[in-house]
This record gives C-alpha cells, structure tokens and sequence, in this order.
C-alpha cells in the first residue's frame, strides 16, 4: 500500500511497518499474495528481466519498501542473509586499491570478510579501536572510501556515537555505513545521524521469530540499484517464501521490540543487585559507559545485553546455563524468545584467550537475548538457576 499524495498524515513507525509496501490481493485480501514462480512472462515487462535472482518480484519489492521506510530511506535491498548484505554493500563501494576505516570490535563474520577484502580484492581495511574524528583523521589515507561502524557491538553493548562520525565522513567525501542489526529501526534511526548506508542481518530483530535468514541493505536509490546488479550476479536473493514471511514479521516489530526494551531494562536492573553477578552491560543503565550517548542516539535501548557471573568457577557457569527452563542456550538473536550464549564459545571462540581478554571477553561472560516473554517469568527462571 502506498500513501495518497494528498494525505498529509506522516504515518508512524507501527503503521509502516504494517502497510507500507503491502500488496493487496486481487480478491482484497489485505496480505501480500506469495509469488514463487520462477518463470515469469517478459514479454510486456519493463525495465529488469523478471526472474527472482534479478531481486525483480512483488514479494522482494514489498518487504524492500517497508524497510526502506521503517528506516527513512530512500530505497533498499533485501537478500539472503546480512553477511549477502555486508559483502554486496561494501563491494558496491569499494574497488582493489581503495581503503576501508572499520571499527575493530564488529560482529565476527564482518570480521572475517575483511580478510577476504585483503587478500581476494585488494581492498585495505585498517582497523580502528577508538571510533572517533581524530583517530580516523589519522587513519585515514586519499583512496579512503568507507567509515564503516557498529553500535550497540555484540557482546559488549559498548556505545559509538555516531553523529560526529557520519559529519567527518561527509567533511571529508567518504561514505559512512552501519551495521544496525542490535538496535532495530525501532530503537535506532542511523539516517537521521548523517549515516548513508544502513545494514541489517534481518535475520534478527526484523524476521524477530528465529525462522528465518535475511539480509537488508538502506540508501539511496542509485547505490541499491548498484548493490542490486552486483547480488543478483553474486546469487544473493531470497526466495518469495522467506520474503513474505519476513514482511509479516516486520509488521509486529513495533510492539516486540518495546516489550523487548521493557523487559531487558527490568531484567537489567535486577541482576545488577543480585549478589552471582558482578557485570551488567546494558546501555539502559546509568553506570554503563555509553548511557548517555545511547540516550541522546537511541529511542530504546535494545532488548541485547551480557552480564558476568562473578567468580571463575565455569563448572557454576555451565550449572547455571543448564538449569534454565523458559530461557534457551542457543545462536542467534532478537528473536520473541529469549536465548543465551557464551561468547568464549560461540562469537569469539576462534580468538586466543589473551586476545579474548584485551576485548573484555571473559569465561563468565554471557550474552544475552532477551525475548517478549513475561518479565517476572524470565526473573523467575533466571532466580533459579543462580541459586
Ligand atoms: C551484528 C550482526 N551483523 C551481521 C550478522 C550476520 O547476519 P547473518 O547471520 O544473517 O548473515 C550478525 C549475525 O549474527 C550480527 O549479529
């Protein structure tokens, strides 16, 4: 559904994300109708060569424009999976030669792609500790193309202002992207920070149910049709099936990601008073370093946090993991439930311990998912299992 020209209403984040984009069915049912096929007539077409690869098909056009939308672009691109979106939107921009200023703690498969930037393309990536102006002053070199960032990072939740980045990339021609998986659109609105391009392992909090892989890429409508011919070519397209599945998701986003909000800040507050627990990383705290930048940036501060059970008694760690009912030890995130990692395990398992250490990145250390459930019923579980 698109909005009338002469309707004035700027619709809400709730109503995009429940109609904008949406096609009617030809009997008016009121849901997009699923289009799986593969052949598709050509003859009275224009413009792209119908065929799903081509991301050319009613269900890729109605979810791209809701997350267009949801985060205030201009255009957008939905693929397979968010690393499809990584590859195809740093590719889109960055040529052999060119140089990448990338912030160092980002997700780890981003992690692992910069190896590939280095030895397959000849792309060179530095990587930055401190994401601030000066620091990327000095970083930064004439075939410099991208200042690429993450916030809230995994697992940390550490807070990058984004602001004074974005003005010193636009001072000085480069473009700026981010990874926005954590926040969500509904906490987090990187476009209106100056940022050019928007990533999202859909997968996360836009799929919200752990059924599905999906990736989005935000910007402009020139730079989404470039990273359209470069992933149809790469085969990077997501089939009708998860297309329309990920368009009814979205349309709940809303209300999941605020019960999302509510119920980590509540959780939050109370593991930090209790006596197994020695760290609460959550920017919703006052005592978390970034807080106030997460105020000024966000709208909500995420239904992510860790936390660290005090003492290194990893057998407890491991007792603890296993007497939970309702919460889940398992990968992945955003999803409506709630689910647990240890990232020693799991996101930076292939690090040495020492380079586990100088990120923060303990054995106590436990990532944490926090889903749509009851609050005092995930307090409950987590009560007794600290016990
Ligand atoms: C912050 C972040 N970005 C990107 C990705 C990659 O997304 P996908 O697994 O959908 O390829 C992930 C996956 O965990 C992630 O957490």
């Amino acid at each position: 559904m698109s909005y009338s020209k002469h309707n004035t209403n700027k619709p809400g984040l709730n109503s995009i994300a429940v109609h904008t984009g949406t096609i009617h069915d030809a009997f008016g049912g009121v849901n997009t109708p699923i289009q799986p096929s593969t052949a598709i007539e050509y003859l009275n077409g224009h413009g792209t060569i119908p065929y799903p690869r081509n991301f050319s098909i009613p269900n890729h056009d109605a979810v791209a424009e809701k997350i267009a939308a949801l985060e205030g672009g201009e255009s957008a691109l939905v693929l397979a999976t968010g690393m499809s979106a990584i590859s195809a939107g740093i590719l889109a921009i960055a040529n052999p030669g060119d140089h990448i200023l990338m912030q160092s703690n980002i997700y780890g498969g981003t992690r692992a792609f910069v190896e590939l930037l280095r030895e397959k393309h000849h792309i060179n990536v530095t990587l930055i500790t401190s994401m601030d102006p000066e620091t990327l002053s000095k970083h930064m070199t004439n075939e410099t193309v991208l200042v690429y960032m993450e916030t809230p990072t995994n697992p940390l939740l550490e807070i990058i202002d984004i602001e004074p980045i974005t003005q010193w990339a636009k001072d000085h021609g480069i473009l700026s992207m981010i990874d926005n998986t954590f926040a969500s659109p509904v906490n987090q609105q990187p476009l209106a920070l100056g940022c050019d391009i928007i990533m999202h392992s859909a997968t996360k909090y836009l799929a919200g149910h752990s059924d599905l892989m999906a990736g989005a890429l935000i910007g402009t409508s020139e730079y989404i049709e470039k990273c359209r011919k470069l992933s149809a070519i790469y085969g990077m397209s997501l089939n009708a099936v998860d297309l329309a599945l990920l368009e009814r998701s979205i349309k709940t986003i809303g209300v999941r990601v605020q019960q999302q909000n509510a119920n980590a800040m509540e959780i939050a507050q109370w593991l930090q008073t209790h006596p197994n627990i020695s760290a609460v990383h959550y920017p919703g705290l006052p005592s978390h370093p970034g807080h106030e930048i997460a105020q000024k940036q966000m709208s909500g501060f995420g239904g992510m946090m860790s936390f660290e059970l005090a003492g290194n008694d990893t057998e407890f760690r491991d007792a603890f993991l296993q007497r939970l009912d309702m919460i889940s030890t398992a990968t992945s995130l955003g999803g409506v439930e709630s689910t647990m990692t240890l990232p020693v395990q799991t996101s930076h398992n292939l690090l040495l311990p020492e380079e586990r250490a100088d990120l923060g990145i303990h054995e106590m250390l436990i990532r944490f998912s926090v889903g749509i459930e009851d609050a005092k019923d995930l307090i409950y579980d987590l009560e007794k299992a600290l016990q």
